[in-house]
C-alpha cells in the first residue's frame, strides 16, 4: 500500500501548502512509508479510485483544505484522512464561528466584530467603522474570516488606517473579522492525538524581528525567532496548553490541530484561532513544536496516517 499527501490546490496559501506537502512526503518517507504526492484537481476522484491509498495526508491549507470540502470528497471515496471531518471543519475554519464556540465553553477570546463586504459598503463604509472604533477601541486586528498565513490581516493603531485595512481584507474574502488587538507575546500551541486523547505539545513562542508575524515573517527563514518550548512560566504554559486542548476539543477536531493564542501582560492567554491543517513548513510551528518535544516528525505522521487507516 501507500499513503497520498494533498498538497497545492487553488487557495491563496497554495504556495505553503506546496511546501508543507514537500516536508511531510519528505518525513514519511525518511520513515519507510511509501508515499505519493499530488495536486488537487479534479483527476484526484480518478486517480484515487484506480489506485486507492491506505489513507490520506492533507496538508492543503486555507479553502478547500481546510473548509471540509476536500474532506467530503474524501469521505464520498470512502478513503480515510488524518484530521477533522468536514463539518468540523467548516466550523473552525470560519474564525467568528470558531470564537463563538471557545466563548461558549469559556475561552476567552478578543471581542470582534463580523462584517460581510456588503453590509459594509450598504451601510456606508465610514459610519460602520467610526462605529466599530467606538466599540472596540483601538488598536485592532483586521483579517478575513475565513484565510490563513495573514493574508489580508493587518493591525490598525489609527482609526485613519482602518479603511485601507479593510480593503486589504477584502481582497482576500468577502468577510472581514475586526478584533480587538490584545498586545502581548505570540504563541502556538500544535495538538496531537497518538491514540491517547489530544495532547498539547510545547508551545512556542513567536517573535517577529519586524514587530508583525506576516506572510514573510512566517515563510522566509530568519525573519523570525522562535522559542520552542515558549519562554513563559510554568502556569503559563499550562494555561495555553489547556486552552489548545479545550479548543480542539470543543470544536470536535481529530488528529492534529494548532492553536493560536496571545499571553497578555496579565498572563492571561486569549484564543485567536484555531488551524485544522496546520502548516508543516521548515519554518512552521508544528514541525518546532514536536522536535522540542523530542519527537520524530517522520513517526508522528506515520502514526496518525496509520491510526487513521485503522
Ligand atoms: N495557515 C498556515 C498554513 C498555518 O496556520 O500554519
Ligand atoms: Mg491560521
Amino acid at each position: 500500500g501507500h499513503v497520498l499527501v494533498l498538497a497545492g490546490g487553488l487557495s491563496y496559501e497554495r504556495e505553503v501548502s506546496l511546501r508543507s506537502g514537500r516536508r511531510v512526503s519528505e518525513v514519511l518517507q525518511a520513515a519507510g512509508i511509501s508515499v505519493e504526492t499530488r495536486d488537487t484537481d479534479a483527476s484526484l476522484v480518478p486517480s484515487v479510485l484506480a489506485d486507492p491509498p491506505d489513507a490520506v495526508f492533507v496538508t492543503l491549507h486555507g479553502g478547500a483544505g481546510e473548509d471540509g470540502a476536500i474532506r467530503s470528497v474524501l469521505e464520498l471515496l470512502s478513503v480515510p484522512y488524518v484530521g477533522a471531518d468536514p463539518d468540523a471543519c467548516r466550523v473552525a475554519y470560519d474564525k467568528p464561528t470558531a470564537k463563538a464556540v471557545v466563548r461558549s465553553v469559556g475561552l476567552r477570546t478578543p471581542e470582534s466584530v463580523t462584517l460581510p463586504k456588503e453590509t459594509f459598503h450598504d451601510l456606508g463604509a465610514t459610519a460602520v467603522l467610526a462605529r466599530i472604533v467606538e466599540r472596540l477601541g483601538l488598536p485592532l486586528f483586521v483579517k478575513p474570516a475565513r484565510g490563513g498565513s495573514a493574508l489580508g490581516a493587518s493591525v490598525v493603531r489609527e482609526a485613519a488606517d482602518l479603511p485601507a485595512a479593510m480593503v486589504g481584507c477584502f481582497a482576500y474574502g468577502d468577510t472581514a473579522l475586526i478584533e480587538r488587538c490584545v498586545e502581548g507575546v505570540e504563541v502556538a500551541v500544535s495538538v496531537v492525538d497518538l491514540g491517547d486523547g489530544p495532547v498539547a505539545l510545547p508551545p512556542v513562542e513567536i517573535v517577529p524581528d519586524a514587530g508583525v508575524y506576516d506572510y514573510a515573517a512566517r515563510y522566509t527563514a530568519g525573519h523570525t525567532e522562535f522559542f520552542a518550548p515558549a519562554r513563559l512560566s510554568p502556569e503559563v504554559m499550562e494555561a495555553c496548553a489547556r486552552m489548545a486542548v479545550t479548543a480542539h476539543t470543543a470544536l470536535g477536531l481529530r488528529d492534529i490541530s494548532r492553536t493560536d493564542i496571545i499571553v497578555d501582560g496579565a498572563g492571561l492567554p486569549h484564543f485567536l484561532e484555531v488551524n485544522v491543517a496546520p502548516g508543516m513548513t521548515e519554518t512552521s510551528l508544528l514541525p518546532m513544536a514536536a522536535e522540542a518535544a523530542g519527537d520524530d516528525l517522520g513517526t508522528l505522521c506515520r502514526v496518525l496516517l496509520e491510526r487513521a487507516a485503522a
